[in-house]
């Protein structure tokens, strides 16, 4: 891990690899661990992968609301790799810090990657759905998180559950809930209710962009990204069967071959000045 620090707290940084950048933003309330299948890519990108402020071994400061976050990144990125373009792949929450920083730092970006997310705002029954979480989890703590997001984060099919990684990758990601600070988890939950829609932003065409869906993600599911894909110029949906709201870790091996394609599509990279 490396330390970035930041004007007002330390961000730690999984860093692993060579060859150009992947930044790996990771969802709620998770952290970088979420990307344990994708350390088969360290061959060919160096990958950077935060845990996000407040999140995982960074710790501290709880966050205020996705730009920050995407600022955080940004910050990062160019601490890190000075002068680089990189793939940014964020997945649900995530994927919402991603949207920030191609809007706001576009010139670190060569292409998005956005998996399990969406560009829309939350309607306000959503929100307030939030609020209500936010309060359950600061009067009895994350397991209230772990019982409302665990049932819903993974592929719900037979087939899906008898998958041999299933196991470990759901005690993994109990693990992390449980691991979220309560004032990270309270403060997240916040965030994401107010962060703004971005359809607008992506309407006209940013970076190339190729999104990922879980076929049976129940939190952001296939109908919702295709029409996402629809508003972004260029962009691509691809959908992995027998995985739900965490492709990246329940089909490893499907999601690191997308990738691979997609990043081996795109225009000879041009550094910064
Ligand atoms: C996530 O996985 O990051 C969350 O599901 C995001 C959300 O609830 O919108």
């Amino acid at each position: 891990m490396r330390d970035v620090p930041l004007a007002d707290t330390t961000l730690r940084v999984h860093d692993v690899g060579g060859g150009e950048p992947l930044l790996l933003l990771h969802g709620f309330p998770l952290d970088h661990r979420m990307w344990s299948g994708q350390e088969a890519l360290a061959g060919r990108h160096r990958l950077l992968a935060p845990d996000q402020r407040g999140f995982g071994r960074s710790g501290g400061s709880a966050p205020s609301s996705v730009e920050q976050l995407a600022d955080d990144a940004a910050a990062a990125l160019t601490a890190l790799a000075p002068g680089a373009r990189a793939v940014v792949c964020g997945l649900s929450l995530g994927g919402y810090v991603a949207q920030h920083v191609a809007i706001r730092h576009p010139d670190l970006v060569a292409a998005l990657v956005l998996v399990d997310t969406k560009l829309e705002a939350d309607t306000p029954d959503a929100r307030a759905a939030r609020h209500d979480l936010a309060a359950r989890v600061q009067h009895a703590g994350t397991r209230v998180l772990a019982e409302a997001m665990l049932p819903r984060l993974f592929a719900a099919s037979a087939v899906a559950r008898c998958s041999p990684q299933r196991g470990a990758a759901e005690a993994l990601v109990r693990a992390m809930i449980l691991g979220t600070p309560v004032a990270t988890g309270t403060a997240a939950l916040a965030a994401l209710a107010a962060r703004p829609d971005m359809t607008g932003a992506f309407a006209t065409g940013t970076v190339p962009t190729l999104l990922v869906c879980g076929a049976e993600d129940v939190i952001t599911p296939p109908e919702r990204m295709a029409a996402d894909a629809a508003v972004i110029p260029g962009a691509r949906l691809a959908v992995v069967p027998r995985c739900g709201h965490m492709t990246p870790l329940e089909d490893p091996a499907a999601f690191n071959a997308l990738l691979t394609e997609f990043v081996d599509g795109l225009p000879r990279r041009e550094r910064r000045a």
